[in-house]
């Protein structure tokens, strides 16, 4: 069996290049085959009409592509010529917004912080007013979280305590896409990544912040923890990806005021070296087992 690994020609770091490495490490153990192809490599030989690439050569043609990436109309692609696409470009949108993330939980009756999107704005104009931000304010009091629609690691998600940092943020961020949320105080600094492959939970970890930040991320600062989810917060993580319909994620849970589960967010591309560092949990064998039952027995 033979898969492609289809990662960001642009991503360089080691961050990136380790997780691929894993990856393919994974597949090895299995039997497969695992190729790195880059989104920017992929697109240069797609011609639209799909004349004499390798693409439609049955020789070269993966069992399965692994996508690792956020370049969703390339997904999108590869799932129009037929290729068997982890997780599914749809899967992969719904993720890498934030905004249309909460649109598809809470519809379907999850519990998520309560959130107000930003009305959109174009690039060339910005937010000509900030009217918008009086219901902001009544709605959820300060302090106020702000994120960025597009965001990771931590690093566009704010908090901010006073009508004047809320509007610098907002003028900061501009047009770009984000979205405004009660806090969950109860959950300051500290919350749960559950990493769910298929119907399962194959790992969780406990993150906290050990510098004060209302962020519990690893890579701003945060510690982590083994810990023993509660069927409850499985449930929410497997129903999660169900309803996004991915294959698998890492799903980030917040704490309730009396402890209940409130869902913060879904990875479509969750690394995996803390939860492995944390947990012992090899999340790649566990993807690469996944992809393997789908294929032959789908
Ligand atoms: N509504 C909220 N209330 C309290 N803490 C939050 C809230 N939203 C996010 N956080 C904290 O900020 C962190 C980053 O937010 P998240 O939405 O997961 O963005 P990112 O994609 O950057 O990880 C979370 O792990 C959590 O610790
Ligand atoms: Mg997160």
């Amino acid at each position: 069996m033979k898969g492609w690994l289809v990662t960001n020609g642009f991503l360089h770091s080691n961050k990136f290049t380790e997780l691929n490495l894993w990856l393919i490490e994974a597949a090895k153990k299995q039997g497969i085959d695992l190729l790195v192809k880059t989104n920017s490599e992929i697109l240069a030989k797609l011609d639209s009409h799909f004349h004499k690439t390798e693409l439609v050569n049955n020789n070269t043609k993966p069992d399965f592509v692994l996508f690792w990436d956020k370049d969703i109309k390339l997904a999108k692609y590869l799932e129009m010529k037929g290729y068997a696409v982890f997780n599914s470009s749809d899967a992969i949108a719904t993720c890498d917004d934030k905004a249309l993330t909460h649109l598809c939980l809470q519809s379907a009756g999850i519990k998520m912080p309560r959130t107000i999107i930003a009305p959109m704005t174009y690039g060339n104009i910005g937010y000509t007013s900030l009217e918008f931000l009086d219901q902001i304010e009544t709605s959820f009091g300060y302090p106020i979280i702000v994120k960025e629609c597009f965001g990771s690691f931590g690093q566009q998600v704010y908090l901010v305590y006073n009508r004047r940092e809320l509007e610098d943020i907002v003028l900061n961020i501009g047009s770009n896409p984000m979205l405004f949320q009660e806090f969950i105080k109860s959950s300051n600094g500290k919350d749960l990544r559950l990493q769910v492959v298929g119907n399962q939970v194959v790992a969780t970890m406990y993150r906290y912040s050990a510098n004060g930040d209302f962020r519990a991320n690893v890579s701003i600062g945060g510690k982590m923890k083994p810990y023993e989810p509660t069927k409850e917060q499985m449930d929410l993580a497997i129903q999660c990806v169900k309803i996004i319909g991915l294959d698998f994620a890492g799903v980030d849970i917040l704490f309730g005021e009396n402890g209940e589960p409130i869902v913060c967010e879904v990875n479509s591309n969750a690394h995996f070296k803390n939860i492995y560092d944390c947990t012992g949990v090899n999340v790649a064998d566990h993807i690469m087992e996944y992809i393997i039952k789908r294929i032959c027995i789908g």
